[in-house]
């Protein structure tokens, strides 16, 4: 199985899962330095504090990059490393990191593509109000647009968000994420001004004369019915609405969708949508971004609402493996809601690895879980498709948000006491689907 010329293999991280350094150099306090810090909030009270010590290791770790084979390298850029109070100051010596690691990269030919927010905003926005107030958004474009002007002579693709469901609802609804809230309307409110963030800082790139691509990276679900009674069907509406609906009809249709008052009106009317908005949201983006992890099978609960049936094979984190997920995203996303062209940022799998006695990182479930995904992304190529590339979650294990470091998701193994760096079975394999762009 061979992939066309050109198609990008990458490798994915976030800054504040492996930088560490979070003092250091002007670095302000992000939300998640907050709330990794708050007794309870992450297990075993882990925090990104030292994290895989990157910001200092990262010479050797993008060695590590070229030794896997990787064509790109997705890393995020931390908003409070160059802008440490969120707005106001930018902080040079935080620019220079990213200036010194995408000039690590090109001279290992390696393309860099930045993720302008993975969820490390800055304590001094959240002490305003955070994604519920408005100015958030202006002020996340700024941003965009101060490491524009010191990159954007060298990076070929930008995301603006990674995964704003997630920032939204597993921050202000679940409560499991910074900044920790449990609250609806704050949620939907908090969606709308991510996605206006979003537009915004398109069109900061826009008037920055970005040469790049520019585009955005959405954690999208498939979601299947428990059964084909009418109560059942209402209940993968609403979470189809909910986790995916909610983001592509905005960015690719310029409107929330038709259920969307009604779901959400118990807390909301929507009053937060301002002329424009949807506008500025849906302005033409360059590429798509697609995070996949996550197939949903629901049922209705009887109360009107959905619940999730459990999967029968739970990984370390309880979602099940589902490569033909990714397939039906990807057909959806093509066929209902854009031609633009498609890349895969993030899929990956949670294990709890451990060198065996040889040394040896025997991560064969990984691989299989690659091969699947892989194989999927395959498929839909061959179906028209217009998928670019495909990015594993992740480069190396790192700190997995509440979760910490009890699950590892790297091709390369982190013994975090010594920091060194093991490459794990997967590693190897990967490194040779990218070398024969393909799986023999
Ligand atoms: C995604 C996040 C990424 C990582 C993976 C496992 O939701 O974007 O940072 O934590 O999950």
């Amino acid at each position: 199985m061979r992939f066309p010329d050109g198609f990008i293999w990458g490798a994915a991280t976030a800054a504040y899962q492996i930088e560490g350094a979070a003092a250091e150099d002007g670095r302000g306090p992000s939300i998640w330095d907050t709330f990794s810090h708050t007794p309870g909030a992450v297990l075993r009270g882990d925090t990104g504090d030292v994290a895989c010590d990157h910001y200092h290791r990262w010479p050797a770790d993008l060695d590590l990059l070229t030794e896997l084979g990787v064509g790109a390298y997705r890393f995020s850029v931390a908003w409070p490393r160059v802008v440490p109070g969120g707005a106001g100051p930018v902080n040079p010596a935080g620019l220079d990191f990213y200036d010194r690691l995408t000039d690590g990269l090109l001279e290992r030919g390696i393309t860099p593509m930045v993720t302008l927010y993975h969820w490390d905003l800055p304590q001094a926005l959240q002490d305003r109000g955070g994604w519920a107030n408005r100015d958030t958004a202006a002020h996340f474009a700024d941003f965009a647009a101060v490491v524009h002007d010191r990159l954007g002579d060298r990076v070929p693709y930008w995301l603006t968000l990674n995964e704003p469901y997630c920032s939204a609802v597993v921050g202000h609804l679940e409560g499991r994420h910074a900044p920790g809230l449990r609250d609806e309307r704050t949620t939907v409110t908090a969606v709308h001004h991510l996605l206006l963030a979003h537009g915004l800082a398109v069109a900061a790139l826009r008037a920055g004369g970005v040469t790049g691509a520019v585009g955005i990276t959405c954690n999208l679900t498939s979601v299947h019915p428990a059964s084909d009674d009418p109560a059942d069907l209402d209940a993968a509406r609403q979470v189809d609405l909910h986790e995916n609906r909610m983001y592509l009809d905005p960015l690719f249709r310029g409107a929330y969708p038709a259920d969307a008052e009604a779901h959400y009106a118990h807390v909301t009317d929507f009053g937060f949508v301002r002329d424009g908005d949807l506008e500025r949201i849906a302005a033409p983006l360059d590429f798509f971004g697609i995070n996949y992890y996550e197939r949903h099978h629901v049922r209705a609960d009887g109360g009107g609402g959905w619940q999730r049936i459990p999967p029968a094979h739970p990984t370390v984190t309880g979602i099940g493996v589902h490569p033909e997920g990714l397939g039906e995203i990807l057909d959806r996303v093509a066929k209902e809601y854009t031609p633009l062209p498609l890349v895969v940022t993030e899929t990956g799998l949670a294990l709890h690895d451990y060198p065996g006695p040889d040394g040896e990182i025997a991560d064969d479930e990984r691989i299989a879980f690659f091969d699947g995904h892989i194989r999927a992304a395959h498929a839909a190529l061959e179906r028209g498709v217009p998928l670019f590339g495909f990015f594993p979650w992740s480069f190396m294990d790192n700190f997995e948000w509440a979760s910490g470091y009890g699950v590892r998701y790297g091709v390369y193994y982190v013994d975090y006491p010594t920091q060194r760096r093991i490459p794990k079975r997967s590693a190897r394999w990967y490194a040779g689907v990218i070398k024969a762009n393909g799986i023999d």
